[in-house]
């Protein structure tokens, strides 16, 4: 049997969630609550943006008409608003909130010339940088080294992912669901995921950012770290994780996949060679430039001693054997 603490731990997620839902709803009518919660925070990022836009965008000189204006001429825009965290813009100061102008700008010059487009933000005709400046408007306390991380660098959007109006998903309004998000733009990943064996992504049993954070993180390949900062693989199999009293150092030094594949492969366990034996001698050879030990004498390599890990079984470490028998 084996712990997955992922599974356990959801619970905990679903009542975060329920706890955020009940706080929506006790601030619709008591906006001084409101007031009191950290919002996200416009200002110098934000009023800097606009004032970069006016050739997308409204001029300087343009004021807030309100949502139930621009409702008028964009039904549908303002029906899928209604249904999404975005509509939470709405309720504050006291109800009076902006929801399309908080991301499209002033639009009284937009609505006074009956429809111009020249005259509000178009997130279509903007670059990557202005239309990522106004989501981090918000956003920046959330993902403040987006611009630094790999998808920052490479000029993948926030609406490269996200889609305000038009999202498919109940996760996070995404444009598609995991992980065929990901795939499209990621398709050298994909086979690895149709291997024999694999993490079950395609199934539904986990996502891609179960291990990575699209918005970048501190490890490479954009990983997530485990709760105690540790290797992410060690969230859902702590039973690896140690510590032991005999710990297998290599574990700490090179990491999981220095024996296994994190997506998928050819190999029983994700291990990186088709047999134990191979994987074992990579380090464990007497000729080995490490201080690694080599197997002793006894281990002639005689079918006997091939499947190393029939003996060898907490080849994660132990706490009672020095050799990783039990
Ligand atoms: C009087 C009707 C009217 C009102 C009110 C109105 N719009 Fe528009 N809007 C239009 C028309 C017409 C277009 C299409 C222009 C085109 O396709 O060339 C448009 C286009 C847009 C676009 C797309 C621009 C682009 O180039 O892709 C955005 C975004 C937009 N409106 C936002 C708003 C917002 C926000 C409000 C409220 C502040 C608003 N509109 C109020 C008529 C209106
Ligand atoms: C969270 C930021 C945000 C808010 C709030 C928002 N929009 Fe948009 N809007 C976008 C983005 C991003 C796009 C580009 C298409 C997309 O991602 O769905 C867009 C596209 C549009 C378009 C172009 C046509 C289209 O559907 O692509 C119109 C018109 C528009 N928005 C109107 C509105 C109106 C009206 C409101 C208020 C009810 C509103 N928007 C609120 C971000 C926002
Ligand atoms: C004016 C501030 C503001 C702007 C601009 C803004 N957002 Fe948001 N966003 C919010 C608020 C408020 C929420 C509500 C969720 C919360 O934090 O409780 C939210 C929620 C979200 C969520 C979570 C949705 C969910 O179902 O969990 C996503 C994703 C998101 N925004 C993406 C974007 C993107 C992409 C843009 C740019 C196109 C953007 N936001 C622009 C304020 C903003
Ligand atoms: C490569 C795809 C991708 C890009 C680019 C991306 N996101 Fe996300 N975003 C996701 C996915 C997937 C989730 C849901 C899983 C998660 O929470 O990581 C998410 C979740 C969110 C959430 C809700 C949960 C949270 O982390 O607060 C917000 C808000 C958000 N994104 C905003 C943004 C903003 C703002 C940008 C641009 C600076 C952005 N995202 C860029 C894929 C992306
Ligand atoms: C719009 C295209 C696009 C989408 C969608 C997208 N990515 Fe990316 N991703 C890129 C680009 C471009 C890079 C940077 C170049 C590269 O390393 O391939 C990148 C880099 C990465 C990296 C870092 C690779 C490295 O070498 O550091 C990871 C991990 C990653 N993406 C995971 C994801 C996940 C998970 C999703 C889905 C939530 C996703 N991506 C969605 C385009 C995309
Ligand atoms: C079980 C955790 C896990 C899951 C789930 C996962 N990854 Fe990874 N991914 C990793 C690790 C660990 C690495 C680093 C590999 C290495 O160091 O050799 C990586 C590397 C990558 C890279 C960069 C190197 C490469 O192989 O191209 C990309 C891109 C990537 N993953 C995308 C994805 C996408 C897309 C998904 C979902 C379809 C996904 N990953 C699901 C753990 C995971
Ligand atoms: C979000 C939870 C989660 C994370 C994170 C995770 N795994 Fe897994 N892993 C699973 C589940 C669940 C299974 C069970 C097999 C299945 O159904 O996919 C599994 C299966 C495995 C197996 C095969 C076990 C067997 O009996 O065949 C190996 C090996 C493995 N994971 C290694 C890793 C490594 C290495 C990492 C880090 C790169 C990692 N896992 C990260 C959930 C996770
Ligand atoms: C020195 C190589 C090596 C390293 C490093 C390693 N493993 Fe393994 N792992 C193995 C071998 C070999 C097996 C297969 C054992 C067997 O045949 O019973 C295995 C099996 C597994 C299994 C299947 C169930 C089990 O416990 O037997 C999981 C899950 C797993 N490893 C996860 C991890 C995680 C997570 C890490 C990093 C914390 C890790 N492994 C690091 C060699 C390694
Ligand atoms: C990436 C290199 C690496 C791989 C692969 C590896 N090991 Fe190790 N192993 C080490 C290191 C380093 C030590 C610690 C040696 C020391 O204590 O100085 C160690 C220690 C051991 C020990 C304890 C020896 C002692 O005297 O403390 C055993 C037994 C062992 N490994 C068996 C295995 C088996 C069986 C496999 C294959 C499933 C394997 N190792 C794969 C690097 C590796
Ligand atoms: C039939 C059971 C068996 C198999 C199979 C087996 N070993 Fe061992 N291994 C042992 C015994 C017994 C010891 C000595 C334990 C002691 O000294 O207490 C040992 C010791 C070791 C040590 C410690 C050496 C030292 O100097 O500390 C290493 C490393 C090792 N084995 C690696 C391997 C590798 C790699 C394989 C697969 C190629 C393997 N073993 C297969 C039984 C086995």
């Amino acid at each position: 049997m084996r712990s997955f603490t992922f599974l356990s731990s959801l619970p905990i997620r679903l009542s975060l969630t329920i706890l955020l839902g009940l706080s929506l709803l006790a601030m619709a009518p008591a906006h001084a609550a409101a007031a009191q919660k950290p919002k996200p925070q416009k200002s110098s990022a934000q009023e800097s943006t606009s004032q970069k836009l006016t050739e997308n965008g409204p001029s300087a000189a343009a004021h807030r008409v309100g949502n139930d204006t621009c409702a008028t001429c964009h039904t549908d825009e303002s029906k899928a608003i209604d249904g999404n965290a975005h509509a939470r813009l709405a309720l504050e100061h006291g109800g009076k909130g902006d929801t399309c102008e908080s991301c499209h700008g002033a639009g009284s010059e937009h609505v006074d010339s009956g429809g111009d487009a020249t005259k509000i933000f178009s997130f279509a005709k903007a670059t990557t940088a202005q239309s990522d400046a106004v989501c981090l408007s918000c956003h920046a306390s959330a993902h403040p080294n987006f611009n630094r991380t790999s998808h920052g660098e490479a000029g993948v959007a926030c609406t490269s992912c996200h889609s305000a109006h038009h999202s498919k998903t109940s996760e996070a309004m995404l444009k598609a669901p995991q992980p065929q998000l990901c795939y499209s733009c990621h398709t050298d990943v994909k086979p690895a995921f149709e291997q024999a064996f694999h993490h079950k992504v395609n199934e539904g049993v986990m996502s891609c950012s179960d291990c990575h954070d699209p918005h970048g993180s501190f490890q490479k390949n954009n990983l997530r770290a485990a709760a105690d900062q540790n290797q992410i693989c060690m969230k859902c199999h702590s039973d690896t994780a140690g510590p032991f009293v005999y710990e297998h150092p290599t574990i700490k030094t090179e990491g999981c996949t220095s024996c296994h594949t994190p997506h998928g492969s050819q190999n029983a366990r994700l291990l990186t060679q088709n047999n134990v034996n191979n994987l074992c001698m990579q380090c464990h050879t007497a000729s080995s430039l490490f201080t690694t030990p080599g197997t002793p004498s006894f281990h002639n390599q005689a079918n006997q001693f091939q499947a190393c890990t029939v003996c060898h079984t907490q080849i994660h470490g132990s706490n009672s054997s020095n050799v990783f028998f039990k």
